[in-house]
């Protein structure tokens, strides 16, 4: 048998989950101690040889709904559970190595606790650590990373119609849109604001270390309804360049992306270089316009009997 078990800050998401896999979701309390300290109490209490769906996503919040699903995982594990872990919008994802030494690799450290917790399965979604869709090894806990880009192209066909071109902002969105034929992608050039040459080219002392960056258009980019997708939009920095780079190139601008955090008014600013801006419910925000929740429980309801 099988059980879904919401994170506090995952309750509607679960709760479709619940309805479309038709696994029962339990009641889970949580509360904070007047110093902070987190409660929680789940319902029955005794998971034996059950699969327990953890749905938890991590923002915002990351550091209190980490220790909230480690605690949870902890529970289902003592009671002889198997937590199963689904994880909407993973945090810590750009922590993916230790860049100097002496850094956290922040993300290992998650996993490690992950897999002493009993972790049966993890699956996420549009993961920043792993871009490539399918299955992969999460620091011994197996994992599966689903990407949300059908149900983003289904809805910008239902908005802006059948005509339009999969834009990635950067190079770095390759791995993201890898399942979109056509998709063109962005480049950034960095030029040297003392001697004008491109960064890897600038042979002058820019003390600074400051290159100005020019987003390059592609030509056959011009006069057309481009969608713009990315896994992630936090500051909105990468997102806004590119959509004023296309604006200036008379396309009519469409924004997509798995996450989005929209940090400070990110989301506002973006509302003046494009027409639409949609979000899935992976982290919950005004623009949060479709669901991953049919792609989750299609996952979910794999290998169960
Ligand atoms: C980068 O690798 C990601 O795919 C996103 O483009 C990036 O995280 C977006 O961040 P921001 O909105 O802060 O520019």
């Amino acid at each position: 048998m099988a059980l879904v078990v919401p994170g506090s800050n995952s309750m509607d998401i679960s709760r479709k989950i619940s309805g479309i896999s038709k696994i029962r979701m339990i009641e889970k309390t949580v509360r904070r101690f007047p110093d902070g300290e987190t409660y929680i109490r789940m319902e029955g209490g005794d998971f034996k040889d059950e699969d327990v769906f953890v749905i938890h996503s991590l923002y915002p919040e990351q550091n209190d709904n980490l220790f909230e699903l480690f605690l949870t995982m902890d529970i289902i594990k003592e009671s002889g559970g198997k937590p199963c872990l689904v994880i909407p919008y993973f945090a810590y994802g750009r922590q993916d190595r230790a860049f100097q030494t002496g850094e956290a690799f922040s993300l290992k450290t998650i996993g490690k606790v992950m897999l002493s917790l009993g972790a049966k399965k993890l699956i996420t979604v549009d993961a920043h650590f792993h871009r490539k869709k399918g299955d992969f090894d999460f620091f011994g806990v197996p994992a599966r990373n689903i990407s949300a880009v059908t149900v983003q192209t289904e809805h910008a066909k239902e908005t802006i119609g059948e005509e339009f071109t999969v834009v990635g902002p950067d190079e770095g969105s390759r791995d993201f849109l890898s399942g979109i034929e056509g998709a063109v992608f962005l480049k950034k050039e960095k030029r040297c604001p003392v001697c004008g040459m491109e960064a890897t080219e600038c042979r002058c002392k820019n003390p600074e270390k400051e290159y100005a960056v020019k987003t390059d258009v592609p030509e056959k980019l011009e006069g057309r309804n481009v969608l713009l997708l990315d896994d992630i939009i936090g500051t909105g920095s990468t997102i806004i360049e590119a959509a004023k780079a296309l604006r200036s190139k008379n396309n009519r601008v469409f924004v997509g992306c798995t996450h989005g955090l929209f940090l400070g008014d990110s989301l506002k600013s973006l509302g003046r270089h494009a027409e639409y801006v949609f979000s899935t419910d992976t982290v919950k925000s005004e623009a949060t316009k479709i669901s991953v929740a049919g792609m989750l429980s299609v996952e979910m309801k794999k290998g169960l009997g």
